[in-house]
């Protein structure tokens, strides 16, 4: 098992919550088969925890999915190499107070308070995890860092179906925030920003949440805003063999020796066409997926976990051929391998001009490498039928810093040394 307790793991509480929603590329993690996430926002539960920060990997990657995430993304504005290097420390210090829960100071009231003061001062524990991850930019000439970058980070190309909208795309740095509640994650968040703002500004954010849903042991627990239960094929966060053979970069795999212990993050901000989708028929809808909608089993079986049996439907009569997970994972031997960690959540934007709703997923996959995990399978998912009701418009390409060893340490220490 990684740095993160098998209880925080469970996410505490035990009892499945009841409800539906969420985001695509969550649960499925064996784990969480028992685990009843905490749904409400109710940042004191006594379920509750605060998640360890020091540990090989940073915890945030293979906790438990969290009802409520965030993500924002920054462009480095300090001048030069130094001021990055403090940038990361200042991020270090801050995030190993925010999930150990550690009091701010209260100051003489003729100076503003250190803290936001909106969840309380200590902030009750709350399942926080703040995961910080670099993009391909941060590699330009600015900082001289171009000889240190993952060989893989490159910014995100426009892949299937893409409409990239630059102010919700790529960024020099990530952060991605989770916990129980929606106003941690803006506490923790504006912390962040408050120590950093002379040398961050903001690129993009979104936030978003996964409630869980009643399921099956072992199953997803999950689903995205299609209704469809999500996450139910995934590596196991507790089998620490299988991270280190799918999620974490090893030092045997030809990249810097900082690297070693992160992991590459792909993040795709999709919108789904909701009101085009609730139009369509339930047999249709399963044929898309390629599962059945009130359980998550595959179309040739009877429950969520029941493996697909592809090879025995060649023409596709059970489940098309172009049937998203068909595609994802046509259960050959040659796409073994290529296997990655969907963590993502849903997010509503309200809507747009047109009276339409702006809802989505956003997809999140953590993996060892993009080129051997993740493109093959989006190169297959290109000009999949479910993409008529897709429009992915952000996201990016990072890479996941290796988890902060000791307090002696700091995040990317190993990329200035
Ligand atoms: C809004 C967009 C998407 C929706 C609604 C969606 C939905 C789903 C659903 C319902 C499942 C079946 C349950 C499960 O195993 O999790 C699934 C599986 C999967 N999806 Fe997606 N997905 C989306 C985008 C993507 C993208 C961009 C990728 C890119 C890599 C992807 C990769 C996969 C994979 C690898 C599986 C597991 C297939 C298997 O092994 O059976 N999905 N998705």
């Amino acid at each position: 098992m990684s740095t993160v307790s098998r209880r925080a793991l469970l996410g505490g509480a035990g009892a499945l919550a009841f409800g539906a929603v969420a985001g695509c590329s969550s649960g499925g993690d064996g784990a969480t088969a028992t685990a009843g996430g905490t749904t409400g926002a109710d940042p004191a539960s006594a379920a509750s925890q605060h998640l360890p920060f020091h540990g090989p990997h940073q915890a945030g990657v293979t906790a438990q999915h969290q009802p409520q995430s965030l993500m924002a993304a920054f462009d480095v504005v300090g001048a030069d190499r130094d001021e990055l290097r403090a940038t990361f420390q200042t991020l270090t210090e801050e995030s190993a107070r925010l999930m150990g829960g550690e009091p701010y100071p209260e100051r003489d009231p003729s100076y503003p308070p250190l803290h936001t003061g909106h969840v309380g001062n200590p902030a009750p524990p709350a399942d926080l995890s703040i995961v910080v991850s670099v993009g391909a930019s941060l590699f330009d000439d600015r900082f001289g860092l171009a000889d240190r970058r993952p060989i893989e980070l490159r910014q995100m190309p426009f892949l299937a179906n893409d409409r990239l909208d630059p102010a919700r795309s790529h960024g020099d740095l990530l952060v991605t925030i989770a916990s129980t509640s929606q106003d941690m994650n803006l506490f923790a968040l504006r912390q962040l920003m408050r120590a950093t703002r002379s040398t961050l500004t903001l690129h993009w954010m979104l936030d978003g949440f996964t409630r869980r849903t009643e399921a099956e042991p072992g199953g997803a627990g999950v689903r995205n805003l299609m209704g469809f239960v999500d996450g139910t094929v995934n590596p196991d966060v507790t089998a620490t063999t299988e991270l280190d053979e799918l999620v974490w970069v090893g030092a045997g795999d030809g990249e810097p020796a900082w690297a070693v212990g992160g992991t590459y993050q792909v993040v795709r901000t999709i919108r789904m066409r909701v009101e085009f989708w609730d139009r369509v028929r339930l047999s249709e809808q399963e044929a898309l997926i390629g599962r059945r909608k009130s359980d998550g089993a595959p179309l040739d079986g009877a429950r969520e976990l029941d493996e697909p049996d592809f090879a025995a439907d060649p023409d596709g009569d059970v489940t098309p051929l172009s049937a998203h997970i068909r595609l994802a994972n046509p259960r050959t031997p040659e796409v073994a391998g290529q296997r990655i960690l969907r963590r993502g959540f849903s997010y509503s934007r309200g809507f747009d001009g047109a009276g339409q709703l702006d809802q989505g997923l956003q997809f999140v996959s953590y993996q060892r490498s993009i080129d051997r995990q993740f493109m093959p399978i989006i190169e297959r998912l290109d000009g999949e039928p479910l993409e008529e009701y897709l429009l992915p418009e952000g996201g990016g390409f990072f890479f996941v810093l290796p988890g902060v060893a000791d307090e002696g340490r700091s995040f990317g220490d190993g990329l200035f040394s």
